[in-house]
């Protein structure tokens, strides 16, 4: 098969395609045709070195993926050959783990594209309790914008964020992949949402995703704009999709006892904050970080209904991976950009 592969850290030419064997499916295990790969900004980070110099080389980055099954290890059923399918963000590689939740805490978790082989390629295997069906009658590049995003933005906004119908909600950079899908989830859970860009380009993608408000951070002091669209207190949740010097802002756009969670590094993994802005008025600080199976499903019940849709903002052959990487790297992309594996 066909697959971009790492051979080393570092950026602009890395992956390059390499014809490599097709995987036999395990016991256990789906081998699913990938018919279209989603990037995301984790993917570059990877590839540069700077999220673990340690993972061994050569490698093949990706997380997002939507296929069709190809053939079933032993043991597996409940799948024909054939069936469009979405393979999990992310498992543990120990069966006796499968059940952990939230899965990302099983010891032996994975995402694919970091601890072990992704979805820049034509095939992968997956175990079987980790294979989704993609009912959804998207295209696979349309699928292929899901899984990492929606599923995430599920789990921040409602399982750690807790928001609640009637909530004023902040997105930070609602152009960014993640941040556009968590402004639709943001709609769902019938909140209110402001959400942030630099530059007046986003602003009508961002309003597409389903913003209430959008703040252009480049021209308004971002905490005066959150007060004044609240009427006062600050929002009662603050996704943070940033890190670095934005993540004091986001506490401090947050009202009294309001939540704030840090789901991103975009502008740094380094912050600083006073810590009186964060215990004075009892805000909370959570982390959230990947998904369960269950987190994705809710997504694609809404994405079905109608109610959330992907935003593909361009797909590329897997060839130009290093480009698509590229776009990412540089703010270039609004939503999600999908590499074609069967594509010339
Ligand atoms: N916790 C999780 O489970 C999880 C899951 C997925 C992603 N993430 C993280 O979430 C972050 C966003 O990922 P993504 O895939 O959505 O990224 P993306 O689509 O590449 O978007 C990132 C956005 O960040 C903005 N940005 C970059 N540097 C900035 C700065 N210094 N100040 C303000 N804005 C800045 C850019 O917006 P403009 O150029 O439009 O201003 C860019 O569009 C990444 O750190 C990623 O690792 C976390």
């Amino acid at each position: 098969m066909k697959a971009a592969i790492m051979r080393a850290f570092g950026d602009t030419d890395i992956p390059q395609i390499e014809e490599i064997a097709t995987p036999k499916p395990g016991a256990g295990n789906v081998l699913i045709k990938i018919l279209a790969a989603g990037v995301n900004r984790l993917d570059h980070y990877i590839r540069e070195g700077s999220i673990s110099p340690d993972i061994p080389l050569p490698h093949i980055l990706g997380a997002d993926a939507a296929g069709a099954v190809a053939a079933l290890g032993s043991g597996v059923t409940g799948f024909e050959i054939g069936e469009r399918v979405i393979p999990a963000p992310g498992f543990p590689q120990k069966e006796s783990e499968f059940d952990v939740r939230p899965v990302v805490t099983a010891p032996s978790f994975a995402l694919p594209g970091l601890g072990r082989w992704g979805t820049y390629a034509q095939y992968m295997e997956v175990p079987a309790p980790f294979v989704m069906k993609d009912d959804t009658g998207l295209s696979p590049e349309e699928t292929a914008t899901l899984p990492v995003a929606l599923g995430t933005a599920v789990r921040a906004l409602r399982d750690v964020g807790e928001v609640k119908a009637g909530d004023k909600v902040l997105i930070q950079a609602g152009a960014s992949g993640s941040g556009s899908m968590q402004i639709q989830v943001a709609k769902v859970l019938g909140a209110e949402v402001a959400t942030t860009i630099r530059s007046e380009e986003k602003r009508a993608f961002a309003e597409s995703a389903g913003a209430d408000q959008v703040i252009n951070t480049r021209e308004q002091d971002l905490v005066a704009a959150v007060h004044d669209w609240t009427g006062g207190p600050g929002a009662d949740v603050v996704i943070d999709n940033l890190g670095g010097d934005v993540l004091a802002q986001s506490i401090e756009a947050a009202k009294p006892l309001g939540v704030i969670v840090a789901f991103g590094f975009a502008a740094g993994p380094q912050v600083s904050f006073d810590v009186r802005t964060l215990f004075f008025s009892q805000k909370q600080l959570r982390g959230s970080m990947a998904s369960d199976p269950e987190h994705l499903a809710w997504g694609l019940e809404q994405v079905r209904a109608g109610r959330i849709r992907p935003l593909l903002d361009r797909t590329l052959p897997l060839s130009r991976a290093a480009e698509a990487l590229q776009l990412v790297a540089t703010n270039q992309v609004k939503g999600n950009v999908v590499l074609l594996p069967w594509q010339d």
